[in-house]
């Protein structure tokens, strides 16, 4: 099993590639993300044995509600059903689910059964897992900063906006991982980017297997994090 060092807390993902991937082989778009949700089992797991303590999924953005209906209702039931079929194995990997991003855009049914699994897994004490979910960088900021406005609190510095984002708890990623082949942020966790190690990978999410974290893993070790000062 991998050991982790103390400074590696926390990988953030962008799973990208499950509508290409599915194309390619001559199928629905739909295929590519029921396929992408058996791949975040894999990685979920995984993270979980090497105890990872934070791990962040981009699973629907907020630019996502743009897709055909067909394909976000897909992915609203897909994530529904995979939430509701394997709450017990989050039980059993003592995995706490947090969800990041506005809630209140998600049909009842999914919203139900995200609150549901939030409630049962909030005393678990392993892994906290968060689904970044019609999540916007940007949306986030910005409320923060109403919430800061709200507590009538005048005096704004980074550690409040902190405060007030939708993970208080949950520290910035050591580690963004975009898979796919492109080279973006999709405005995924924006301000708590500003110091992770980015990896950028040309395998489609689908493919995307524990060898392949095993190996960013590495790589992030070799990597001199000075976070602007120099050593
Ligand atoms: C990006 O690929 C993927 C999504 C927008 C949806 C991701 C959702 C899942 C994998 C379900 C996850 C479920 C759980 C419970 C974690 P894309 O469609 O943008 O691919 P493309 O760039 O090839 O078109």
């Amino acid at each position: 099993m991998q050991i982790l060092s103390r400074e590696l807390k926390h990988i953030a993902i962008i799973m990208d590639g499950n509508g290409r991937w599915a194309l390619q082989k001559g199928m629905e778009r739909e295929d590519g993300h029921v396929q992408g949700a058996e791949t975040a089992k894999n990685i979920i797991q995984f993270c979980s044995n090497i105890q990872l303590p934070y791990l962040t999924l981009y699973a629907f953005s907020k630019e996502n509600w743009d897709r055909p209906k067909k394909e976000v209702s897909s992915i609203m039931r897909l994530l529904s059903q995979t939430i509701k079929k394997d709450l017990q194995s989050l039980m059993d990997l003592n995995i706490s689910l947090l969800i990041a991003g506005e809630k209140n855009r998600l049909p009842l049914y999914v919203k139900k059964s995200l609150e549901i699994a939030v409630q049962k897994t909030a005393k678990n004490t392993g892994m906290k897992m968060v689904l970044a979910l019609s999540y916007s960088g940007r949306e986030e900021i910005v409320s923060s900063l109403n919430k800061i406005i709200e507590s009538k609190n005048k005096n704004i510095n980074e550690d409040l906006v902190e405060k007030h984002l939708y993970c208080p708890e949950v520290p910035s990623p050591d580690i963004l991982i975009r898979t796919g082949g492109e080279k973006r942020i999709s405005n995924f966790l924006i301000w708590q980017i500003a110091y992770s190690e980015l990896f950028f990978e040309d395998v489609q999410w689908p493919d995307f297997r524990a060898e392949n974290l095993s190996n960013i893993i590495e790589r992030f070790y070799e990597r001199k994090r000075t976070f602007g000062n120099i050593e």
